[in-house]
């Protein structure tokens, strides 16, 4: 059955409706005495999870049954590699959402080490109202955690070497099921991508994902733009490493109107994708991870997106401020405290852009404030980059040093040449010519009354930190639309412009 488009805004609005209607206590009521994961299963032998190995990129999975050997054998599972298993969320439609696939493919195809792949389906215990699965979620986590001890019990392998990714609701399963399996060794990894916000946030770290429920939690938020009060995935930090990727509000690409043209192109069944397009976002940028070993994405430790916004965050400091992104994402030494990591992507795979801090001194001649548009052209010793126009959203008043954040899509190499230019000719002129009239006996030559001391900028990606001087002699002067060219300032400055293509 084709879902149709209601369906799809049922997701979306079952999810606050629901929630908003049952408020916070619903599903997480405590969940009585905590039975050892195992105990409890003895009695049903059997899961409601089924437990799905895939040996190649694409196949349809062997299921791995709880207690039989057997199954291990048949499916082909090596207790020597390490197992990384998929939790899937929600459900509106019952069926397995396609990104599923895609992760398979990656883990299968994008490691130099190669892994047992299992995906953990739990459709028959997702596929229904939210408060239900999320009551549902404490199960599967056990059934999880049942499926590891077993592994460890009848094929001698170690829970250190399990790597559970859950997305949306499944990254809870995983944090229950770490719990479940509790004790002083924990299992090795947790990734929750999305962790799912609605019922989880603000609870007790026992009722949600959290950085007790494995050796390295990493975490990636990707929707939690607040709708009536509730996000869709969690703003809180959930992990060790919580990675808030553009802020981690909302995505690139996913804006209304681009979904307006990718529903006009693909048809309305493009609004079910289209709708969840923040929220798996952060799939796509862990299988990215997976597929570009080369173009790993930086984030950087910061306390808020708007300190980022200003590049005020690049420096990792050797690294303890800064981690990768996805699967690569390095364990820091152990802390209970979470890190919060910002980084810009772009709205397509490959998501990895270049991040620069610019530090420009603005020395404002005029008695007035000036609102001025510029742009700038980076030549770097790989590429030129295309101008990149920048509006300060502040005036220019006095003198001031403002610093702000660029992103470049390509890897420019280092920076070697800046041209600069006043865009807004028009609003310039007007500025210029009260000044004329004011001041008609002007001082010297004709200048704009505006002056750019040194550009400093800081490469997030090398660290490399560089300033900036005016090519000429003629001082710092800034005419109107006309491109000036800033060098760096160093001595070797002539050597590396040689280098520019
Ligand atoms: C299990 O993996 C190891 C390490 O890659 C490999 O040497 C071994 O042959 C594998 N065992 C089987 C049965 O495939
Ligand atoms: C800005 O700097 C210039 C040159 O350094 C100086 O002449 C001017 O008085 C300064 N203006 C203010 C408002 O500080
Ligand atoms: C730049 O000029 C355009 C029209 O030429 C105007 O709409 C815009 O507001 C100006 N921006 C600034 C920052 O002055």
């Amino acid at each position: 059955m084709e879902s149709p488009p209601c369906v799809s805004i049922f997701l979306v609005l079952c999810i606050f409706i629901q929630s908003s209607a049952h408020g916070q206590s619903l599903g997480l009521e405590p969940f009585g005495r905590r039975l050892r994961a195992a105990e409890t299963m003895e009695a049903s032998q059997e899961t409601k999870t089924r437990f799905l190995l895939f040996e190649e990129e694409r196949d349809k999975g062997c299921q791995i049954q709880l207690n039989h050997p057997d199954t291990l054998q048949q499916c082909g599972f090596n207790s020597s590699l390490p197992l990384v298993m998929i939790i899937h969320g929600w459900t509106v439609d019952g069926l397995l959402e396609s990104w599923i696939w895609q992760m398979v493919a990656a883990l299968k195809s994008g490691l130099a080490q190669p892994v047992n792949v299992v995906l953990a389906d739990w459709l028959t215990l997702a596929y229904h109202h939210y408060t239900v699965a999320v009551r549902n979620t404490r199960l599967v986590g056990q059934e999880v955690a049942a499926l590891i001890l077993w592994l460890e019990e009848s094929a001698q392998f170690s829970r250190s070497n399990v790597h559970l990714i859950g997305y949306s609701l499944g990254a809870h399963v995983s944090g229950f099921a770490g719990n479940y399996i509790g004790g002083k060794h924990k299992i090795g990894r947790i990734t929750g991508l999305d962790a799912a916000g609605p019922l989880f946030e603000g609870s007790s770290p026992n009722d949600r994902l959290s950085p007790d429920d494995a050796d390295f939690v990493d975490a990636i938020h990707t929707f939690t733009r607040e709708h009536m009060g509730l996000s869709v995935g969690i703003k809180q930090p959930i992990a060790h490493y919580d990675f808030y990727p553009n802020g981690g509000y909302f995505q690139p690409g996913c804006h209304f109107l681009e979904l307006y043209k990718h529903i006009t192109k693909h048809g309305l069944t493009a609004i079910t994708q289209t709708i969840k397009c923040s929220h798996e976002r952060s799939v796509h940028l862990f299988i990215d991870s997976l597929l570009h070993p080369s173009l790993q994405s930086t984030a950087y430790q910061c306390g808020d997106m708007d300190s980022f916004s200003q590049g005020l965050c690049l420096s990792c400091k050797r690294g303890r401020r800064c981690n990768t992104l996805g699967y690569h994402a390095r364990r820091g030494p152990q802390s209970r405290k979470s890190k919060r990591l910002f980084l810009a992507t772009r709205a397509q795979s490959p998501f990895k852009v270049y991040h620069y801090q610019f530090k420009i001194q603005f020395i404002n001649q005029l008695e007035k404030p000036v609102e001025p548009t510029f742009t700038m052209t980076l030549l770097g010793t790989k590429e030129e980059n295309q101008k990149i126009t920048i509006t300060l959203d502040e005036e220019i008043a006095s003198n001031k040093t403002y610093s702000f954040l660029i992103t470049l899509d390509l890897d420019i190499g280092e920076l070697v040449m800046i041209k600069f230019k006043w865009e807004n000719g028009s609003v310039w002129t007007n500025v210029w010519n009260t000044v004329q009239t004011i001041i008609p006996w002007s001082r010297g030559p004709l200048y704009s009354g505006l002056v750019v001391n040194t550009i400093k900028v800081k490469a997030g990606e090398t660290q490399q930190r560089m300033a900036f001087c005016s090519e000429n002699m003629d001082g710092q002067q800034l005419p109107q639309t006309q491109e000036k060219t800033f060098v760096r300032c160093d001595i070797n400055s002539q050597k590396l412009k040689r280098k520019i293509r």
